[in-house]
């Protein structure tokens, strides 16, 4: 079957298509032929090299997400998953392919109305979202930044921040069309990465939920009000300078929190039960799943490149 390796880390133009033989199913496994495949922020991070250090190699096949039908299960698999609609977590590797394997644990059927390319817009990002804010503390009339707000993650934390009733919701973006998008989703004002414009935001805010990471996140430590807490789930700007820390002493009377925060950490089933709600609120239309755009699974440069170019908004979505 075809699927997608990194040969060389670094530029989308380290990625090739192979061919490899369709994977062997270990015990609790599920085979999935794939109709939809999320390309996500972390995949560019992976490839990029950023996470070498966490034991990912050159040769590594890519993809987290997919969405089809199931076609085989493993030992131990009840064999009535097979035919089943579902999105799958892979585990960082082998979604970018024709087929690809997951634990049943990380397989959820999709409801009607919900189709295969909404799934992987939703299906990982939402989940981080949603415990991002709760690890947050994030309660009702606070003020909550959203830094990285364009892609997956940030547009379901804009909108459940919203929905719940934050006092703002502010978000950063290199694009004033992004903005605009954001604003429609719930988001009150609009930062660029720096974090200027936006006349009337607030000054400081009582919840940062940061997608970016890299040189700049002191810059944000410091707009976190007294009590404030920020919370770090993603390093699309790379790793953050390392005497940061020093920022927060420095806002020592102001009683400040950084947590970072991965999904990992959360039960699987935790994140199965929000995951079948959110797919539920989306087949509804009550949550937005942003897909920018679908394109061939041999394409999978194509959409690295606009996402290293800042041209994506939510996921582009491959196919097989
Ligand atoms: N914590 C977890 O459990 C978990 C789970 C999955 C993934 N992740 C992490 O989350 C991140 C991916 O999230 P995502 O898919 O939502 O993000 P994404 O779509 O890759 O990026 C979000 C936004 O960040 C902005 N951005 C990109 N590069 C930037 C840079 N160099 N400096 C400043 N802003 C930049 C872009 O918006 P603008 O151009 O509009 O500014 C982009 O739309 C990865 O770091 C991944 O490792 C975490």
């Amino acid at each position: 079957m075809k699927a997608v390796a990194i040969r060389t880390f670094g530029s989308p133009e380290g990625l090739e298509v192979v061919d490899v033989p369709v994977p062997i199913l270990a015990p609790g496994q599920v085979r999935i032929g794939t109709e939809a495949i999320g390309v996500g922020g972390v995949d560019a991070v992976i490839r990029r090299g950023t996470l070498a250090t966490y034991g990912f190699r050159e040769g590594h096949l890519l993809g987290s997400e997919v969405a089809g039908r199931v076609t085989a299960v493993g030992e131990d698999v009840d064999a009535s998953w097979i035919g089943q609609r579902v999105w799958a977590f892979t585990g960082l590797s082998g979604g970018y392919a024709e087929q690809a394997a997951a634990s049943v644990d990380d397989v959820l059927p999709l409801p009607d109305g919900l189709t295969c390319a909404q799934a992987v817009a939703l299906g990982g990002s939402g989940v981080v979202a949603h415990f991002a804010l709760e690890r947050a503390r994030f309660a009702t009339g606070e003020t909550v930044l959203v830094r990285g707000a364009a892609g997956s993650i940030g547009i379901t934390a804009v909108q459940l921040a919203a929905r719940n009733g934050a006092g703002s919701v502010a978000v950063t973006t290199s694009s004033a069309l992004r903005g605009a998008r954001l604003e429609e989703l719930g988001a009150t004002h609009v930062l660029n990465r720096s974090g200027e414009g936006g006349p009337d935001a607030p000054a400081g805010f009582d919840v940062v939920i940061d997608i970016v990471g890299g040189p700049q996140l002191p810059l944000f430590l410091d707009r976190l009000n007294a009590n404030g807490r920020y919370v770090a789930v993603g390093v699309v700007g790379g790793q953050p300078p390392a005497d940061f820390g020093m920022r927060l002493m420095d806002g020592f009377r102001r009683s400040l929190t950084f947590a970072t925060f991965s999904s990992d950490t959360v039960p699987g089933p935790d994140r199965q039960a929000v995951r079948a709600t959110q797919f539920a609120d989306a087949a509804l239309g009550d949550l937005r799943t942003m897909v920018d755009e679908v394109l061939p699974l041999d394409q999978a440069a194509v959409a690295h490149r606009k996402m290293d170019a800042g041209e994506v908004f939510g996921r582009i979505v491959l196919v097989p």
